[in-house]
């Protein structure tokens, strides 16, 4: 490899995905492991030890934590058990976890409030603090937040998840503010319309929004995981030495229009 192809290699790096054990996040797991990190995938399912195994068939090691990020006063333990498994380093940490509820606001359940802005947001700082505590010693580190279209505009019945992603674009601002001086790069990344198991419903219960976001978006399709693979892999390397407080959206143009 070439010295400018070779900054895009993540070859010796450390790396924590949570929400890693299916769905987008593992997706992006698999990309930072092909692009040769070590990687931790922490989550609440009991599935989290499969994937891991499935990832470790080929290439470098591929560890499993079960934990649950809405227990806030649980998290400096995870983190712990993380950081120990990888041998006490950590070079990158996407924040990946992620629910979602769709009612209307006047009828919105407070618990699913609650718990949506403790793992979309307030996990998201948490964990970036407990790994950037780790991150400005080593004065490297990369952290990686999963936004969303909703960090830009509100959408319709969907006001927790909303507030929860606008938060986590200000979280990477206002990280990256005090971090990117010190060797620590904080972005994040928005995904588009993607068709997962979390948006599958809106095409049962609203087939009309459907229809109409499906008709705005300028590449005529939604995303899928292998569209942010490329991104995720950037931002956790050196080539994005000079990228931080930046939420990127891949949206297939949506945004734009
Ligand atoms: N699907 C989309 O269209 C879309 C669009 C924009 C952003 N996103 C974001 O991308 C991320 C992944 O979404 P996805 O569609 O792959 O969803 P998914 O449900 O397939 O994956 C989410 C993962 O987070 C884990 N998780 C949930 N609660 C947890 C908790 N309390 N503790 C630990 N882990 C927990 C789940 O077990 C799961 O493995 C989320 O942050 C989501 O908000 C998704």
């Amino acid at each position: 490899m070439n010295s400018f192809i070779n900054k895009f290699s993540l070859e010796g790096k450390k790396a924590i995905v949570t929400g890693g054990a299916k769905g987008l996040c593992n997706g992006i797991a698999q990309a930072l492991h092909d692009a040769g990190a070590e990687v931790l995938l922490l989550d609440i399912l009991d599935i989290v030890e499969e994937s891991a195994k499935e990832m470790a068939k080929e290439g470098p090691m591929v560890h499993a934590v079960k934990g649950d990020l809405s227990k806030a006063d649980e998290l400096d333990g995870v983190y712990q058990e993380c950081l120990e498994k990888l041998g006490g380093r950590l070079d990158i940490l996407l924040n990946g976890a992620g629910i979602q509820f769709r009612a209307p606001a006047a009828e919105f359940p407070r618990d699913r409030w609650e718990k949506i802005i403790s793992i979309n947001m307030s996990a998201v700082f948490y964990m970036s603090q407990l790994a950037g505590r780790t991150m400005l010693e080593q004065k490297y580190g990369k952290i990686i937040n999963i936004a969303s279209m909703t960090s830009f505009f509100g959408s319709v019945m969907v006001p927790a998840y909303s507030a929860s992603k606008a938060g986590v674009a200000q979280i990477t601002k206002a990280l990256s503010n005090e971090w990117a001086g010190q060797g620590v790069n904080v972005n994040a990344i928005a995904p588009g319309y993607m068709a997962t198991e979390l948006t599958a419903n809106m095409k049962a219960v609203n087939p009309k929004q459907y229809e109409e976001i499906t008709s705005r978006i300028p590449a005529g399709r939604w995303g899928n995981m292998e569209d942010l693979q490329g991104l995720a892999v950037f931002l956790a390397s050196d080539a994005s030495a000079y990228i931080s407080g930046a939420v990127i959206p891949v949206d297939g143009g949506f945004l734009g229009k």
